[in-house]
């Protein structure tokens, strides 16, 4: 009985190789392929953190919070406002919203365990989005995870290559990567928050100048501007060194 590789070794005409013999000579994978520390997006996030201790600013991110994220919240000890957070309406914290998470919790285990497609569709989940809508007066209402998963996801679906998004010059990142992922053609125009203070200020105004020098170059597919411009490009209002 002949066996499937030499059948198809006649049927290509070449000679039968023995299985385990590597067919091709190793080659030499650069380090930058495979040790961390080379990554272009770690070496990205490395010259953004110089360039912020740089100018003086500590370090804005992954700071701890070590209690509920309301108006305040506490980092190392300390109780300070909470600019940075969006538990606006105080639900995170409530003590009836906590004894529901409680309840559910008991009930549901503390994970999906799966997509909503797959298996990790769940009452709760039904009951959430009804209620939205009943309040929102839609027909219906559907939940993600977090607000970027929703502006990707939904952004990302709804439009398409025919379509034309006009957006904002300092969107969200999400909805930045939502309308990448829709291919649809983009159209940014400068910010128009209204805060006409944000112009005034000289920083701001230089900030603003190399953001738009370098977002020129990212539009027009230029070389690539490097991690720290692409960090400015990216970056909401709120950023701005003098804090407005
Ligand atoms: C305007 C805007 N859209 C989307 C998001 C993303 O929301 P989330 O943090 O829930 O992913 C944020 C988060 O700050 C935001 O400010």
């Amino acid at each position: 009985m002949t066996d499937t590789r030499t059948i198809r070794a006649r049927a290509l005409r070449r000679p039968l190789v023995p299985a385990y013999e590597p067919i091709l000579a190793p080659v030499e994978i650069p380090e930058a392929h495979y040790r961390f520390t080379l990554l272009p997006d770690y070496l990205a996030a490395r010259a953004v953190e110089r360039e912020l201790f740089q100018s003086g600013i500590a370090n804005p991110y992954f700071r701890s919070i070590e209690s509920i994220a309301g108006a305040t919240a506490t980092i190392a000890g300390r109780s300070l406002i909470n600019y940075a957070s969006y538990n606006y309406l105080g639900f995170s914290g409530d003590p009836r919203v906590s004894e529901a998470a409680v309840q559910a919790i008991a009930q549901y285990g503390t994970s999906a365990s799966a997509s909503r497609l797959a298996s990790g569709d769940r009452p709760i989940h039904r009951e959430l989005e009804a209620e939205l809508a009943r309040v929102l007066g839609t027909e219906d209402a559907v939940t993600f995870v977090s607000g970027h998963a929703t502006n990707v996801t939904v952004i990302g679906h709804l439009f398409g290559r025919k379509d034309l998004i006009l957006h904002d010059a300092l969107i969200h990142n999400s909805v930045l990567q939502g309308s990448v992922l829709s291919g649809a053609k983009r159209v940014t125009f400068r910010t128009t928050t209204g805060r006409r203070p944000i112009a005034s200020s000289p920083s701001i105004a230089r900030f603003r100048a190399r953001a738009d020098r370098d977002r020129g170059r990212l539009q027009h597919g230029r070389r690539h501007p490097g991690p720290a411009a692409l960090h400015r490009a990216a970056q909401p209002p709120s950023y701005f060194p003098d804090g407005r």
